[in-house]
């Protein structure tokens, strides 16, 4: 999918729980994949958040270092015999934000090396809400539902999102996304990377 086709790329990490890429995206009603729209979404955990009342939206990258390493070794163990080396890693974290007057912790961390791509989602606190959660891309080519979004069980204290799995690892949500008509081959040497978020 996404974040390397372009020799420069947008990475815009929205308040409302998702990451779009060129331009921002300020929907802040969860909707269900596939759109059939004309957007990439990363959407770790898409519904009407407001960090004026609580929380933060941050972002590092990496490209060296520690944290590539811990990538490679799970990927590795996600999707075995890929034999798989992470070479830029982002991640962005939405640290209890509010949701009407809750706290809601979740990342998304976007993890590329050769011509593979991936997308972690992990899930900490979340409170009760509706919202979407996964990935789509322009046409929906490719998209994916975190199985609950949009039900009760999703979120809340025993929520599906954090005590769940497709991958063996409490709270965590991982896909391959390199597959398909966009592919990653082109990788961008240039990330600018944009948040948007109200301000306190
Ligand atoms: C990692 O990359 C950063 C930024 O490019 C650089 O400042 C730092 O020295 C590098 N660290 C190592 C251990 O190579
Ligand atoms: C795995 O990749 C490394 C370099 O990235 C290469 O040296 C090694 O031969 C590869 N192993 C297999 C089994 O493909
Ligand atoms: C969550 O699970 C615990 C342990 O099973 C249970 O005691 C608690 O009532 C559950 N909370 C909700 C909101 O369902
Ligand atoms: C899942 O992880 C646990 C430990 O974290 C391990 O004991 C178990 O064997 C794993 N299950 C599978 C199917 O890999």
């Amino acid at each position: 999918m996404i974040f390397y086709f372009f020799l420069v790329i947008f990475l815009q990490v929205n308040h409302n729980g998702h990451l779009t890429f060129d331009s921002s995206y300020s929907s802040y009603s969860p909707q269900r994949f596939p759109l059939y729209g004309s957007i990439d979404i990363i959407a770790p955990f898409w519904t009407d958040l407001d960090n004026r009342q609580t929380g933060f939206v941050l972002y590092n990258q990496y490209t060296n270092g520690s944290v590539l390493q811990q990538a490679t070794q799970d990927i590795n163990s996600y999707f075995p015999n890929l034999n798989f080396s992470a070479d830029w890693v982002f991640v962005a974290t939405w640290y209890e934000v509010a949701y009407y007057g809750t706290k809601t912790t979740f990342q998304a961390v976007l993890i590329s090396g050769g011509q593979k791509c991936f997308v972690l989602m992990n899930y900490g606190s979340i409170a009760s809400t509706t919202l979407s959660a996964g990935y789509d891309t322009i046409n929906s080519f490719h998209h994916f539902t975190i199985p609950g979004s949009f039900s009760s069980s999703a979120t809340g204290d025993n929520s599906t999102f954090s005590l769940s799995s497709n991958v063996n690892v409490t709270g965590r949500w991982a896909f391959q996304v390199d597959s398909g008509v966009r592919g990653c081959q082109k990788k961008s040497k240039y990330v600018y990377i944009q948040i948007y978020k109200y301000k306190a």
